[in-house]
């Protein structure tokens, strides 16, 4: 329940993402004076960025129901055609992980996507036929963590492809804020810059992480959260000066130490941390190339000389080698 009252409710309280906020103003204006639906949208980026936040914001500012559910949730077919045939007009679909939708329950996406129809089998063997029914005009929202993972099928009928941006340390330490505000935490304006700067550009992390420091500053301090909390809690929880993990440390140091920086390729790189390559994909590794420790080359991940830096080890240049 605290977790949705976080969650801005319109565009006006939606801090970051301005170039997308801008467009979907257009859009939706656009869309409301035409009494039309908007155009289906497909909203992909690093877990955590307020991709479900911006749905049911758009679906506010369309005064429309939103309807949320997942990819991995749609079973069968049926279970999406029952979800299809219970939405109001100008509804919003909101479906998370869209990229995992199995691909029978995708073939029935296309045409409602396309001619809001539903296509229908009756019967079976040689008496069998199709039946198709009307649906609702309704908007998709798909979300998923990077683009490419869809079908082109499925791609190309969204009308509007948007990609969430990692955040800068000046919209964490707004939305850390106004987040200290709606849950009435005592916070000081260097600690929640501090906190902001080691929530790895999200603001999923930068919420969870204002939560635990709340806890640590409520019994082992004055219960206001000022950087010097900030830092002993930090200290605690085994997050860095960067908002690095041990998982980020395994990786970068393995990096290094075995691989002498790289070219390493994504599968070593989950083998020597224990984490999925999805996950290193979609979590890990769009931070660390955001702050130049790694990048990425046609032959794997480097290790880049400001990650040297921060974990204090010595670094030599691939070209300088003899
Ligand atoms: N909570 C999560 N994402 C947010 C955002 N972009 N603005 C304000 N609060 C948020």
């Amino acid at each position: 329940a605290i977790e949705t009252g976080l969650r801005p409710k319109s565009l006006n309280d939606y801090i970051g993402q301005d170039k997308t906020k801008e467009k979907f103003r257009i859009f939706i204006e656009a869309a409301k004076n035409r009494k039309e639906s908007l155009d289906h949208v497909l909203l992909y980026g690093p877990p955590g960025l307020g991709k479900t936040t911006l749905s049911s914001i758009i679906a506010n500012e369309m005064n429309v129901n939103i309807r949320i559910t997942s990819g991995p949730a749609i079973e069968r077919p049926g279970d999406l055609a029952a979800i299809l045939t219970n939405l109001s007009e100008n509804d919003v679909l909101f479906i998370d992980e869209i990229h995992r939708l199995n691909r029978s329950v995708e073939e029935i996406l296309y045409p409602a996507m396309e001619d809001y129809a539903l296509d229908i089998i009756i019967g079976k063997g040689p008496s069998a036929r199709s039946v198709r029914l009307d649906l609702n005009r309704f908007t998709l929202i798909g979300a998923t963590t990077r683009a490419g993972l869809l079908t082109s099928p499925l791609r190309d009928r969204f009308g509007v492809i948007s990609r969430l941006e990692l955040y800068n340390t000046n919209q964490l330490t707004k939305i850390i804020k106004r987040s200290a505000k709606i849950l009435q935490i005592p916070i000081e304006e260097t600690a929640a810059v501090e906190i902001a700067s080691r929530s790895r550009g999200t603001p999923r992390i930068a919420n969870r992480l204002l939560k635990r420091i709340r806890d640590y500053a409520q019994v082992r301090a004055d219960g206001i959260i000022d950087s010097n909390t900030v830092s002993e809690a930090l200290h605690l929880f085994e997050i860095d000066a960067l908002g690095l993990d041990n998982v980020d440390k395994k990786m970068i140091l393995s990096m290094i130490e075995n691989f002498n920086g790289g070219p390493v390729g994504l599968d070593t790189l989950s083998a020597s941390t224990g984490e999925e390559r999805n996950t290193i994909e979609d979590v890990y590794e769009p931070y660390l190339m955001q702050i130049g420790f790694i990048s990425r080359t046609p032959r794997g991940r480097v290790v880049m000389k400001k990650a040297y830096e921060h974990f204090h080890l010595p670094y030599q240049d691939q070209s300088e080698e003899s």
